[in-house]
């Protein structure tokens, strides 16, 4: 695999191939279920709210209300992960959200955390929002997941759509290879990823 000197995050990267879209990822009946889970949850909790995304999350790696049902999902994801990626692959965390009103957005980036191998399934949409994948536009339908490299591959949204009256639900699934520093060093280590980062780009002036 070729790799490539990244100046925006200062960190090397590796030329992957081109993201596509994995169609029925869970069985209809196991999806449905899904969705009216998370929607039972949303009902009688108030999820974590991330300002700068305008999302509300679920995420397994803070053990957030709902964690349980969204880990229960990752382990059915796992086994297709492996014959995707390779059979090395480990699960890292799984993030669900739901982007509504006018703070919803998704800048040009690549992750910071632990997110070699993505799986984002659209769980539903009001309106639908496109997402690129260096460049590459991907539309999708509810239980159909974009299959890409999150660490390696630049990835945004445009303009969220109506946002008055519009939500996005997405699954992110996220895995890596077992010597990746989510395992030798721990969750934590992000934090030390973030600062590498942020120090490149401040003695750069890179925003
Ligand atoms: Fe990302």
């Amino acid at each position: 695999m070729n790799k490539f000197y990244d100046h925006q995050s200062g960190r090397t990267l590796q030329e992957r191939p081109e993201a596509y879209i994995l169609d029925k990822v869970f069985d209809p009946e196991y999806f449905s279920e899904l969705k009216e889970s998370f929607a039972l949850i949303r009902e009688s909790n108030v999820l974590p709210y991330n300002l700068e995304l305008g999302r509300s999350g679920i995420n397994t790696i803070d053990k957030d209300v709902g964690a349980d049902v969204l880990n229960s999902a990752f382990d059915k994801v796992s086994a297709k992960a492996r014959s995707i990626f390779g059979q090395d692959v480990k699960p890292t965390y799984a993030l669900w959200v739901a982007y509504r009103g006018f703070r919803a957005n998704l800048p040009r980036h690549i992750d910071d955390n632990a997110c070699t191998y993505t799986i984002d399934l659209c769980m539903s949409y009001e309106t639908q929002w496109p997402i690129y994948i260096e460049g590459q536009e991907i539309l999708l339908e509810p239980n159909q997941a974009v299959v890409y490299y999150g660490e390696d591959q630049y990835h945004w949204r445009g303009e969220f759509p109506s946002p008055l009256k519009n939500e996005v639900q997405m699954i992110f699934f996220h895995f890596a290879e077992p010597n990746h520093w989510f395992f030798t060093e721990g969750p934590q280590h992000k934090q030390e990823i973030v600062r590498i980062k942020e120090a490149h780009q401040k003695k750069n002036g890179i925003k």
